[in-house]
């Protein structure tokens, strides 16, 4: 047992004596996260399972929720909290060694975990994106702002700033839905690519022509698909908003939601120049394409304003 793990063991009984848990921002995270009902669901550094039971509601009768931990200590107080509900199991294991069954989980949170994992992070996110079906959420969850989480560990910079953390997380095949970065919590939602194979369209979802409307000409056929699925969940989103406001819901909720629409449309506006510069602007330059360079000067110029 390394030094962390003893600390975690030791600290068990007392952590909920001392884990402020501010139970609108973990409302606001469930509303975000949007499980649903019947989700085989992560909660991997469960701790005292302080999010168990938010995440039991959201799976609901036909859901699971496996709360998952290496201190055994964690794992038996989250027990004698939650164990009567009945969606609800517990496993004592290792992130870095657990063997997680393959394509298995519809949903992975992690609450207040990263920073423990961060010196492995892309080992540990390789294994939970081979454990989750293709089309699944893993979401990374802080509620307390980054910096103060940077604090509790010496000032380290173990939580990193979200554009850090989304180029690792794209690269390792997820794309992202939100990052949210605020003074009060930090959040970043990706969903698991589906392989070609996996791919699967909701009716709704099917953009007419993928395959014979690349982004712009010379682009990769899944970069078209990405942006669209991302588009289309944001379109979802805003929808879901519009209904928020119908039911006449908590204007700050209301708020949390938008901002995460920002974050996601920023996002997609990323990936596009990303997507441009790598595919377009650098052929331009080679081919001395002057207007190729002129617009890319302007389409830069409107992201940055
Ligand atoms: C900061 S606590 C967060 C607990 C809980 N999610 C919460 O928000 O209250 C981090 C948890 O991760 C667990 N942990 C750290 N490294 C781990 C690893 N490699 N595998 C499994 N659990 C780990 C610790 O035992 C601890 O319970």
């Amino acid at each position: 047992m390394d030094k962390e793990h003893i600390f975690f063991e030791n600290y068990a009984r007392n952590w909920d004596r001392d884990r402020k848990a501010d139970a609108k921002i973990l409302s606001s995270f469930m509303e975000l996260a949007g499980i649903r009902p019947g989700s085989v669901i992560l909660d991997a550094g469960c701790g005292t399972g302080v999010l168990l039971p938010y995440l039991s509601a959201a799976a609901g009768d036909d859901g699971t929720v496996e709360g998952f931990d290496y201190s055994q200590q964690m794992i038996d107080v989250a027990k004698e909290k939650f164990s009567h509900l009945a969606n609800v199991t517990f496993t004592t294991g290792d992130v870095l060694k657990y063997h997680f069954p393959e394509k298995h989980y519809d949903v992975v949170c992690c609450l207040n975990f990263y920073p423990h994992i961060a010196s492995h992070s892309r080992d540990v996110i390789r294994r939970l994106y081979k454990a989750m079906v293709p089309g699944g959420t893993l979401l990374i969850m802080h509620d307390m702002p980054r910096k103060a989480v940077n604090a509790i560990h010496g000032g380290q910079p173990v939580l990193p700033p979200v554009d850090v953390l989304e180029e690792k997380l794209i690269s390792a095949g997820f794309s992202v839905v939100i990052a949210m970065d605020t003074d009060r919590f930090y959040l970043i939602k990706v969903v698991k690519e589906a392989d070609e194979a996996d791919f699967v369209y909701d009716d709704e979802e099917q953009p007419a022509g993928v395959a014979s409307h690349p982004l712009h000409h010379g682009h990769h056929h899944t970069e078209t698909k990405r942006v669209l699925n991302r588009l289309s969940r944001i379109t979802g989103h805003v929808e879901a908003i519009k209904r928020m406001i119908e039911d006449g819901r908590d204007c700050s909720d209301v708020l949390v939601q938008l901002a995460a629409v920002h974050s996601a449309v920023a996002g997609v506006s990323r990936v596009i120049l990303k997507d441009h510069i790598d595919h377009c602007i650098i052929d331009a330059i080679r081919e001395h394409d002057a207007d190729a360079v002129e617009n890319l000067k302007k389409a830069i110029n409107t992201f940055v304003k």
